[in-house]
């Protein structure tokens, strides 16, 4: 599938097959995906822990939690507790000589030294700053964002839930004080239509981004929507006609109760 194609079909996937398990290897792609992401001086701080819902302890998977729609966590065959860790940072320095090594970073004679005696100092100087949110969960939503389109391509569907339990799940999973837990993501083969109901509602585009100075729109050309939409990368809007039976049909099959909210 080409990725503009595979940008456009992606959505939250709610509703999983609760019987199939993911193949380890798949969630492996999905995680070196992940890693090869870009990171601000290559610092690295995205990490995860796997849960399984078959072979995880009780324990484990009672740690996991989220307070909206976490009816996906119980059906999930697999959680992915995404974290960052702001250790990481401590060692940024290697991660800069690692990249100047590779030939990513600077150029010709007196790269080492400059790096040495003027950059490593800057960063140095400012290691704790970075280590609160900011540059850092920018990375992660980098890494989970190629994890999320590995899975997809695999044919797996994917949600992400956000969580105001960070802190106790960090401690329940026995995660280092210095970790954040970013958020929880569900895993599994997908019991919804592949179109989900359709590619979900967006704010509009002249609303989100400028042109040379707040409040100019960048101008949207029809052309490249046509071009974008023949692509398959932008879609109708959901609903199609047919979600809520869809949705009834899937909260029966799937045994969710109420309204699917909480
Ligand atoms: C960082 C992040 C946190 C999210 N947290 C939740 C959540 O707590 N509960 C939930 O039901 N959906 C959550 N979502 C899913 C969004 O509601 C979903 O992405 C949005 O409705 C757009 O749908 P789409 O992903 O199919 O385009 C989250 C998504 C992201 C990226």
């Amino acid at each position: 599938m080409e990725l503009r194609q595979v940008i456009g079909n992606r959505r939250s996937i709610r509703f999983l097959l609760p019987y199939k398990p993911v193949e380890p290897e798949k969630i492996q792609r999905m995680l070196e995906a992940a890693r090869i992401a870009s990171h601000w001086g290559n610092v690295q701080s995205l990490r995860a822990v796997v849960v399984f819902k078959d072979t995880a302890s009780q324990e484990v998977r009672d740690a996991l939690l989220a307070p909206i729609a976490g009816f996906q966590i119980r059906i999930a065959p697999v959680v992915i507790v995404w974290y960052l860790e702001t250790a990481a940072v401590d060692e940024q320095s290697d991660r800069l000589r690692e990249l100047l090594k590779a030939g990513a970073l600077g150029f010709g004679e007196g790269k080492e030294k400059a790096l040495e005696e003027q950059i490593i100092p800057i960063f140095s100087s400012l290691l704790e700053q970075f280590k609160e949110p900011g540059m850092n969960e920018i990375d992660c939503g980098q890494g989970i964002a190629q994890a999320t389109l590995m899975a997809f391509e695999q044919g797996l569907g994917t949600c992400c839930l956000g969580t105001p339990h960070g802190e106790q799940i960090r401690e329940n999973l026995g995660l280092p004080e210095s970790c954040r837990v970013l958020l929880l993501q569900t895993v599994g083969y997908p019991a919804e239509s592949p179109e989900a109901g359709g590619q979900r509602p967006r704010q509009p585009f002249d609303k989100l981004f400028h042109m040379n100075g707040y409040g100019n729109a960048f101008p949207r050309s029809q052309e490249v929507l046509d071009e974008l939409e023949a692509d398959g990368l932008i879609q109708s809007q959901s609903p199609t006609a047919w979600r809520e039976e869809e949705l009834e049909y899937l909260k029966n099959a799937l045994g969710v109760k109420g309204h699917g909210l909480l």
